[in-house]
Parts: structure tokens; C-alpha cells; sequence
């Protein structure tokens, strides 16, 4: 197959933003300090991750955060607080990222998996014959590249069968349903500040809650030892009391170096999801002018922030997808195929995690079977992003 009319796209694809001169200076402040751990204070002021704590609450409107290791650790910590034992059903979507799987697995629990739709969100019908099925059990709802359900319908489901519900929002940090911020919705929401995500330390997360005895318990998991009191958005000492002794340190603090950048990088998180939407809207616009492929539909009153972009080609078998990943690349555009069955890179393929009690999920096989997703990340300008559309827009026209 020979390309005339697109020239091939020379960015990086793994490329995020350098950190800013701000940024780099806090960080090298905190490094010249010597003053490296959280706890690591000399008076009782507050440290750098415990400033960051209270500055990611206020910003995503919850009473309690958590500043951890990693989104993986933020929701194992969420399934340790809730009190998930070993043997216990916990629901998600078939369609997410092995840690969330992990996670599960951490606490020796049994992952139920959920069908999702054309749509990429979790599929309501699944989930209510599930959750009837395992009736006050926790749903660990994924939204998985970003994509929002309807969150009033899956809190009336989870009501019906008192599930509770925390939010595993990696991908949907700043996104938002009817209004209100994607993660206050269920019990507890996780976020991850890995290196891809809309904040960026490497690594690390935050767990938040407005549920004080939960905020407390998930504080004293990630190894605060007796120092809770010390933390920018903790509840109050009485609440410790009863729970201190009573709950194991697994520790999965965040350091203060991670904290510096992080904090300074929040002055433009604002700014960056409005740059990541823009982008997206022009990728889409392209894309969408070929009617070969498929976008997902974001459902109604849902804001997506467009760290990445996802569309079927549903004409393809597997060696036609393969095919069209190969192509695509040969013009520079590196694409993530979600069906394949050889895991590659990051898995999110239930088929690929042998861990899990295989499930029967034909309705997220037959969407993954045809997905592929495109990395966006910020270095890439909204012309970069037209440029990626009209390749793949030329290609899906020759793959056949
Ligand atoms: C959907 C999803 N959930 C959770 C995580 C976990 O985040 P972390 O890498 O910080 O553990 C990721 C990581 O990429 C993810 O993609």
C-alpha cells in the first residue's frame, strides 16, 4: 500500500511536557532541604505532600485526600479500607487497564467482570443483573480512557443493590457528569499521577473521600504511623481514635519531591485539561470525516477530558487491524490495538490476565476486537493532531 496524499507525522507519541522552570525549582528546594519524607518536618508545619493533599481537595471539591504511590496503590488501599476480604466478589469493567484487576487481586478478592458498550462505558444492563448477583458488594468502576457512564443511572443500580462505589479515575481527573466532578460520585475516587496521566510525577496517586472514618482508615494504611495529624486534608483526631491501632500499615506514602512538582504543576492543570480538549476536538473533527470508522458517543451531559482518542474499525478482522497498526506507523502514528491477543505494552484484555477466572464477555470482546486508541500528549500541537487524523483517516480508506 503506497501513501500520496499524507506526509508521515515525526513527533513522539511518548513525549510528555518537561516539567517548568517552577516546577523544577520546587523540587530542587525540597532536594537542597534534605527534607525528603513527609514526615520528615521540623515543627509542626505542614510538609510538601500534605500542602498537595489539601490543595488536590479543594480543587476537586472533596472533604479528604490521600497522596500515595501510585493509582494502583490508591485503589488497593480503597478496597483494604471498605474492609474487602479475601474471596469477595468485587465488580468492574471488562474494558480497563491490569492494574485495576491487580488491585482486586491484591486483597486476594474475586474480580466480577461487567460488559461495556460500543460507547466504551460500563454496560447498565450487565451491571444490574451482576449486582444482583453479588448484592453489597464493591464496584471498582473504571472509566477507562476517560469515557464517563451515566453516573445517576450507575448510582441508582449500585443503590438498588447497595453496592458501593469507588471510582477508579486515572483517565477522567478534571472530566465531569451533569456538573459535577468525576470521582464524587462514589464513596471513594482514585487518581494516578504516572507519567501519561493529567498530572505528572512519574509516579503516584491520590485517594479522596468525603467519608471521614474512611479517610482515616486509607490514611493510616499507606503508613502514617501516629503522625495522621500532620496531614493538609485529614479529619479530626477523634476519628483516628477508634481505628489507629486497629489498621495495618502498608506503606505507600508519596515523597516530597514528587509532591513539589506535582503542587506546582496544579497552578496549570486548568489550563492543560482545556489544551488536552482542544487537541482532541481537532483529532476527532478528522476523523470523524471518514465513514469507515467509529467513534465512541460520549453520553449525554458527560465532559471528557481528551488525553487520548479511541474509534473502531469494525470492517477488520485481526490481521486487518494488525495491518492497520502497521500502517499507521510507517507513517509515524503509533496506535494502540486492543484486541490483539498478544499483550503488548500495557494489557486490557481480560483474556491476557490469567489471574482472573476467565468470564464469558462477548459484548467487550466484539467492541475490543476492532478498538484502537492514540496516545495525545501535550507536546503535540492541535495542527500535530489534525496531521494524526488525516493518517488515519488515509489509512482505514486503503486497509482493507
Ligand atoms: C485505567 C487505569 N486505572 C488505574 C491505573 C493505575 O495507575 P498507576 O499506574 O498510577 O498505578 C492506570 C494506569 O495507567 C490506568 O490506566
Amino acid at each position: 500500500m503506497s501513501y500520496t496524499t499524507v506526509e508521515a507525522f515525526t513527533g513522539d507519541f511518548t513525549l510528555q511536557e518537561p516539567l517548568t522552570e517552577d516546577a523544577i525549582n520546587a523540587v530542587t528546594e525540597v532536594m537542597r532541604s534534605g527534607r525528603l519524607h513527609r514526615y520528615n518536618q521540623a515543627s509542626d508545619g505542614l510538609s510538601v505532600v500534605s500542602r498537595l493533599e489539601a490543595a488536590y481537595a479543594l480543587w476537586q471539591q472533596q472533604n479528604y485526600c490521600l497522596a500515595c504511590a501510585s493509582g494502583g496503590y490508591a485503589m488497593a488501599t480503597a478496597l483494604r479500607a471498605l474492609g474487602v476480604a479475601p474471596g469477595d466478589p468485587v465488580l468492574t469493567n471488562a474494558f480497563t487497564l491490569a492494574p485495576v484487576p491487580g488491585a482486586i487481586e491484591s486483597v486476594n478478592a474475586k474480580p466480577i467482570l461487567v460488559e461495556v458498550t460500543e460507547d466504551l462505558v460500563i454496560d447498565l444492563i450487565d451491571l444490574t443483573l451482576k449486582a444482583s448477583q453479588h448484592p453489597g458488594s464493591v464496584l471498582l468502576l473504571s472509566h477507562m480512557r476517560g469515557h464517563l457512564a451515566d453516573m445517576h443511572n450507575v448510582m441508582q443500580i449500585a443503590d438498588a443493590h447497595n453496592l458501593t462505589v469507588v471510582e477508579d479515575c486515572a483517565h477522567t481527573m478534571g472530566a465531569r457528569f451533569d456538573g459535577e466532578r468525576s470521582g464524587n460520585f462514589g464513596k471513594i475516587a482514585c487518581f494516578s499521577t504516572q507519567t501519561y496521566k493529567h498530572l505528572n510525577s512519574g509516579e503516584g496517586g491520590f485517594l479522596t473521600t468525603c467519608d471521614k472514618e474512611l479517610a482515616a482508615r486509607a490514611v493510616v494504611l499507606s503508613g502514617s504511623y501516629m503522625l495522621y495529624e500532620r496531614h493538609g486534608a485529614v479529619p479530626s483526631r477523634e476519628v483516628f481514635d477508634s481505628i489507629r491501632l486497629q489498621t495495618p500499615n502498608c506503606s505507600g506514602r508519596m515523597d516530597n519531591v514528587r509532591a513539589a512538582m506535582l503542587l506546582s504543576q496544579m497552578q496549570q492543570l486548568d489550563e492543560n485539561l482545556r489544551r488536552w480538549n482542544e487537541r482532541h476536538a481537532a483529532m476527532r473533527e478528522v476523523i470523524s470525516a471518514s465513514s469507515r470508522l467509529v467513534l465512541p458517543n460520549p453520553v449525554e451531559s458527560s465532559v471528557r477530558i481528551g488525553s487520548s482518542l479511541q474509534f473502531r474499525a469494525p470492517w477488520l478482522d485481526a490481521s486487518g487491524c494488525q495491518a492497520f497498526v502497521e500502517h499507521c506507523l510507517v507513517l509515524g502514528v503509533e496506535l494502540k490495538w486492543f484486541g490483539n491477543p498478544t499483550p503488548v505494552a500495557f494489557t486490557s484484555q481480560h483474556g491476557s490476565w490469567t489471574y482472573v477466572e476467565p468470564q464469558d464477555l462477548p459484548k467487550t470482546d466484539a467492541v475490543l476486537a476492532t478498538l484502537f486508541d492514540v496516545r495525545i500528549p501535550l507536546t503535540f500541537s492541535v495542527e500535530d493532531c489534525r496531521h494524526i487524523g488525516a493518517i488515519i483517516g488515509e489509512v482505514a480508506a486503503r486497509c482493507e
